[in-house]
């Protein structure tokens, strides 16, 4: 098994993730609100490339059960019903609702990768799950950090290092490319406190100017829900894990 990271979406385009296996990690905050909203019992969370086309969307889609979610520079979005906190998506709002969901750097990532054959979301909070899965698949794995407005995040490269770090514990002879070497280091680095790391990072340091201390104690969470957030194409639904598709296996 290979691992890769791309540390920012830039470094890829769309046609480059044709039958790959991908994680897609936006540690603030995509990946914790995806993975919160389908834990609650969301029904599939749509990522889109643009608001336009959110908006757009979101009035055709099944009257009544969709929610447009997201954030634009961290706040939420006029007309939008949510913002970008994974404590915005609890049960009472999400439950059996479909979320049409826009945010600066994750959902544009996970659109970006939409050609993958599996398309994982992935975080500090579900990063063994993830892992767990990832070893069962034994495919060559893609970890596409959203990043910063096209540059290179520090929480995002930390987390791929650890996903990096858990899959070594899991499969033997693990081939590492010159930017999962990089990540391990980064996460060797960085990874021993993860909130005080996220607090030193551009992106924390803006939203902690915003008043959302609260959502980076929540993002620093690891291995907290074993919810894997699955693309199938067109949306993200819980990852059932016995379901087999398109090369989807629960074998071992
Ligand atoms: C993003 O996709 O860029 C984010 O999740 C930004 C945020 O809301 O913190």
């Amino acid at each position: 098994m290979k691992l890769n990271v791309l540390f920012s979406p830039v470094n890829a385009d769309e046609l480059y993730f044709t039958n790959k296996t991908t994680v897609v990690i936006d540690v603030l905050r995509a990946s914790a609100s995806i993975i919160t909203a389908l834990a609650n019992g969301a029904k599939e969370v749509i990522p889109m490339a643009t608001v336009d086309f959110a908006v757009k969307l979101s009035g055709g889609l099944f009257g009544g059960q969709t929610i447009l979610g997201g954030e634009r520079n961290t706040k939420m979005i006029e007309g939008f019903a949510v913002g970008n906190s994974p404590y915005e998506y609890s049960k009472n709002v999400v439950e059996n609702k479909y979320i049409v969901f826009y945010t600066t750097n994750g959902s544009k990532a996970i659109v970006k990768a939409k050609y993958s054959e599996n398309l994982f979301v992935s975080s500090f909070n579900n990063l063994r799950a993830v892992a767990d899965q990832l070893a069962k698949l034994n495919n060559d794995v893609e970890i596409l950090c959203a990043g910063n407005n096209n540059r290179f995040s520090l929480e995002d490269s930390v987390c791929s290092g650890m996903l990096i770090e858990e899959m070594r514990k899991k499969v033997t002879g693990i081939e590492l490319s010159d930017s999962s070497l990089a990540a391990l280091a980064i996460y060797e680095r960085f990874g021993l406190n993860i909130l005080e790391m996220l607090k030193h990072s551009e992106h924390g340091k803006k939203l902690l100017q915003n008043g959302f201390e609260r959502d980076l104690e929540y993002c620093s969470r690891y291995n907290v829900t074993s919810t894997i957030p699955y693309f199938d194409g067109k949306t993200l639904k819980v990852l059932d894990p016995y379901h087999v598709q398109s090369g989807v296996s629960n074998d071992g």
